[in-house]
């Protein structure tokens, strides 16, 4: 059978999306739909796609879709999803982060599996396959016993919007090995004087710091209600069966310059602790290096680069195959695969909302002072809107919706 897919939202991303959809086995990109007509057309002419929808219900409807591709910014993700799942598609890639808070990525969930729609998260990272071979080093014990991990951002983004843009992809990548975490316990700062000075000494985020993502950060998407500047946050994971038993992963965010003064770009980096070794994995959603260090801690001494073996160790040959972007195309056939046996994407709608708990108890850990907190979150809206409320102030003002031009290499073919 060929998949008949549709991509929605015809921005930056969609470019490795539908790279991904045209590389992938039986599944053909046969229609885009995007609200803002240039970008639509824009994006027909590169992906040498001719039906084209301003709105993807009719697309949906029309072209007898079985797969759609989410590619809008985080606002738009639950209700798309929802509808799409509704109307009976069999398989959706939408991007992250999930949604905006937990009872959107509920309503998500409970939508596909009422409708039987398999959904998949946008972390492409779990395609890498560098990640499978770290499941395969843990799993034969060459670092011991896991006891800790160490999660540090890469910057360039006040720490508020890099957890719903960035460090998503970076907790998702924890949770591949440690599991779901049962708690955490965090802290936002920022500048003495506000936000965004990163001269100046830090102080606790305050709740007149809570802003939307776009205020926080001009060039950034819209993300929601975002807090901080810098974040440390203490994560707890209980005992996991054949995997480890129990440990702490910290994170440190910086909204620091996204290169070195050297000139070298950093790569937000996971550093998995044994008892034996520890692993260095740098990188997210296109590459992710790993380093091994054999032994107990000792300083930095002769490290070890590690590369799987891409065809032996990943499902399918989607590496050769999605030349332009290998891991979407890797997520394309892996959802085609769930769908045909009737099981959960690797990188489902349910581990997808794992990340946005994450981020949502950093917030709500802040807004209690630092507490522990437990994960999943009981309250299901977001913590920094209820702070507000609770407090019975406003939200804040919501700049204006920007819309950025698709910009495309030349037309392909
Ligand atoms: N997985 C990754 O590595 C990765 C990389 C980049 C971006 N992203 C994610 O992809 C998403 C999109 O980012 P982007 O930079 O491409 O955004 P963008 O703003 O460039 O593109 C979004 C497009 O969606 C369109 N759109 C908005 N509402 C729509 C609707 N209702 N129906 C159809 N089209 C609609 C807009 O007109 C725009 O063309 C974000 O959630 C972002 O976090 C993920």
């Amino acid at each position: 059978m060929v998949y008949r897919a549709g991509l929605i939202g015809c921005g930056g991303v969609s470019r490795s999306h539908s790279a991904g959809l045209q590389a992938a086995r039986n599944v053909e990109l046969v229609t885009l739909a995007d609200v803002y007509e240039p970008n639509l057309e824009t994006a027909g002419k590169a992906y040498g796609v001719d039906r084209l929808y301003t709105d993807f219900r009719e697309m949906i409807e029309r072209e007898q879709l079985d797969i759609i591709a989410i590619c809008t910014q985080a606002p738009q993700h639950a209700p798309i999803a929802i509808a799409a799942a509704v109307m009976g598609v069999k398989g959706i890639i939408c991007e992250k982060p999930i949604a905006l808070t937990p009872a959107e990525a509920d309503a998500m969930i409970a939508a596909c599996d009422r409708a039987g729609t398999k959904l998949a998260i946008n972390h492409q990272t779990r395609m890498i396959p560098n990640t499978f071979l770290v499941e395969q080093i843990l799993k034969e014990g060459v670092i011991g016993d896991l006891r800790a991990a160490r999660l540090i951002d890469k910057g360039g983004r006040p720490a508020g919007n890099s957890l719903m843009e960035l460090l998503t992809h970076v907790f998702d990548l924890l949770r591949i090995y440690a599991g779901d975490p049962a708690w955490v316990s965090a802290h936002l700062t920022v500048g003495a004087s506000g936000p965004g000075r990163q001269d100046e000494p830090q102080r606790l985020a305050a709740i007149d710091d809570v802003v939307y993502s776009q205020t926080a950060w001009p060039r950034d998407r819209d993300c929601g209600l975002v807090l901080g500047d810098r974040c440390n946050a203490t994560f707890g994971f209980g005992p996991r069966e054949n995997w480890h038993n129990g440990l702490t992963a910290s994170l440190e965010s910086y909204f620091q310059p996204i290169r070195s003064s050297t000139g070298e770009p950093w790569h937000p980096n996971l550093e998995l602790v044994g008892t034996d070794g520890i692993l260095f994995l740098g990188g997210t959603s296109n590459h992710v290096d790993v380093y091994l260090h054999r032994g107990a801690w000792a300083p930095p001494g002769k490290l070890e680069r590690f590369d799987a073996p891409p065809r032996e160790i990943a499902p399918g040959p989607y590496q050769e195959r999605g030349q332009q972007a290998p891991y979407h195309t890797g997520m394309v056939e892996e959802l085609v695969a769930a769908i045909e046996q009737g099981r959960e994407h690797r990188s489902s709608g349910r581990a997808g909302r794992w990340a946005l708990e994450m981020i949502m108890g950093v917030y709500e850990s802040h807004r209690r002072g630092g507490a522990r907190v437990e994960l999943p979150l009981a309250y299901r809206g977001h913590p920094l809107q209820r702070w507000l409320e609770e407090d019975g102030r406003p939200l804040p003002p919501k700049p204006e919706a920007r819309v950025k031009v698709l910009n495309v290499p030349a037309p392909v073919g």
